[in-house]
């Protein structure tokens, strides 16, 4: 499996909602192979959805794992309950779990170790602020991101690594699709030159993606994919994305 465009849901959701979105998302995607696709849900409801989209067959995971495997962890979720609850991958070290929970790159990575330990397929999230990018720091603060991460990894085998620019998430500004691609083909030669015993399945792009501005994302080749946060709420665009890529991507 290659997850390619995947649901981020956030803090949103109820099971109407998420009913009424598979309904919607099986009305209006056109493919018949759904192997690229997951959703992160609310952790509370990975073992819920897990069941009802094993037809047709999208993959859940989670939004975050603790970077610990069990113990006096209040409130936390470890990865081998997300694989268990029927889990298949997880996103680690997103933006909003830097900021507001302060995850520092030595938790990303244990988190990283942990997702793989439990045959889940890590997604590391890396991106720059404006801030950074108004002093053209941009590829710097992305290498350092991705090294640092990856060089604290001890037994990662694998990854997907999300390119989210912070300004970009929510915000509906994306950066120049040709920018995104030379971001992309960046991180790709840190983690070839350096981490060779790291197989990168794929960089993937996320920040305001939505069914206008798809299309011109998914033409760039170093972009192999999508981290959805907004317009994956809405089964219907998150289905006309996936029949955009499909359709540009030859799938
Ligand atoms: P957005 O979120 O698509 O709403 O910008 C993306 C993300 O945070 O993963």
């Amino acid at each position: 499996m290659s997850l390619k465009l995947l649901a981020n849901w956030k803090l949103h959701g109820s099971k109407s909602f998420y009913q009424n979105w598979f309904a919607a998302f099986n009305q209006s995607y056109r493919g018949s192979n759904h192997d690229s696709l997951g959703i992160a849900p609310p952790s509370i409801y990975i073992s819920d959805i897990a069941r009802y989209s094993s037809n047709p067959g999208i993959a859940i995971g989670s939004q975050n794992i603790d970077q610990f495997s069990s113990g006096a962890r209040t409130g936390e979720i470890a990865s081998r309950m997300v694989k268990d609850a029927g889990g298949l991958f997880s996103i680690t070290g997103h933006s909003e779990r830097r900021m507001f929970f302060n995850e520092l790159d030595g938790d990303i990575a244990a988190k990283l170790d942990l997702a793989s330990a439990a045959s889940l397929i890590p997604i590391l999230c890396v991106g720059e602020s404006s801030e950074e990018r108004d002093q053209n720091k941009t590829e710097k603060v992305l290498e350092m991101q991705v090294s640092n991460v990856l060089r604290a990894c001890s037994t990662l085998h694998s990854l997907t690594i999300a390119y989210e620019p912070v300004w970009a998430i929510g915000s509906g500004m994306i950066p120049e699709p040709e920018e995104i691609n030379s971001i992309h083909e960046m991180i790709k030669d840190v983690v070839q030159s350096r981490f060779s015993n790291i197989d990168l399945h794929a960089v993937i792009y996320g920040g305001s993606v939505n069914l206008e501005n798809s299309k011109s994302i998914f033409k760039e080749k170093e972009i192999d994919g999508a981290l959805i946060g907004g317009a994956s709420l809405n089964g219907e665009e998150f289905a006309s994305i996936a029949n955009i890529f499909n359709d540009l991507k030859g799938l």
